[in-house]
């Protein structure tokens, strides 16, 4: 499956501001948090609807509503919680789980340290988000996880990915439908997507 690039142009904007490397913490912090509304807006275009009757203070109208379709919102700590907020503006009632993964900065291998899921999470529909896929090693990784547990409609969003990591997702996972904000050039030697935005677990928090 192709990867949706969201090329809307206040997301286009906001990823413009989170690049800039004078951005400070908590402007960057609000801005992951508004993309991931906008990505979310994207990402949910395929709920289905069901028809009902209303009564409106003018008549009895028929109208559409969420069919009841179960979500689960799973980020990918660290970096993946900056997201988390801004996806449940728009789906409030979705569950969440979490799964711990960090980079080993030498093998740039995931390692696993954590992983909490809803209990019935083999009857939702899943969206993983972490901001950025750029080996893919942690998506991949995370949607193993995910699918051992049962599940099977997941969706990965995140604001930038790198061609190998898109890459490395589609052949690892390829029913899983990815979203991103941009599709950037390559990744460098120490495992960073270029242009990129450096790295944002320690953008999001004001680590490092
Ligand atoms: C970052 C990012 C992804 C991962 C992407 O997390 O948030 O989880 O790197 O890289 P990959 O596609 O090559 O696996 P990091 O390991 O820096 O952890 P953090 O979020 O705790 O800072
Ligand atoms: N993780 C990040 O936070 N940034 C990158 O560019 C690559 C991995």
């Amino acid at each position: 499956m192709n990867p949706m690039i969201v090329e809307h142009p206040l997301l286009q904007h906001k990823i413009s501001l989170l690049r800039n490397k004078q951005t400070g913490t908590k402007e960057f912090r609000d801005l992951v948090g508004e993309i991931a509304t906008l990505l979310c807006y994207e990402a949910t275009r395929d709920l289905p609807l069901e028809e009902v009757q209303i009564e409106t203070p003018i008549t009895m109208a028929k109208t559409k509503v969420l069919a009841g379709r179960k979500l689960a919102l799973v980020p990918i700590l660290r970096a993946g919680m900056g997201m988390l907020d801004g996806m449940l503006t728009l789906i409030p009632a979705a569950k969440v789980g979490f799964i711990g993964l960090y980079r080993n900065e030498e093998t740039l291998q995931p390692v696993e340290y954590f992983c909490k899921l809803p209990t019935d999470i083999s009857e939702r529909d899943v969206l993983v988000l972490d901001p950025m896929l750029a080996t893919g090693g942690s998506a991949v990784d995370a949607i193993t996880m995910i699918k051992k547990r049962g599940a099977k409609h997941i969706k990965f969003i995140g604001l930038i990915g790198a061609p190998e990591g898109v890459e490395a997702l589609r052949t690892a996972h390829p029913d899983v439908q990815i979203y991103l904000g941009a599709l950037d050039e390559y990744l460098d030697q120490k495992g960073y997507i270029v242009p990129g935005l450096g790295d944002a677990g320690d953008r999001i928090y004001g680590t490092k």
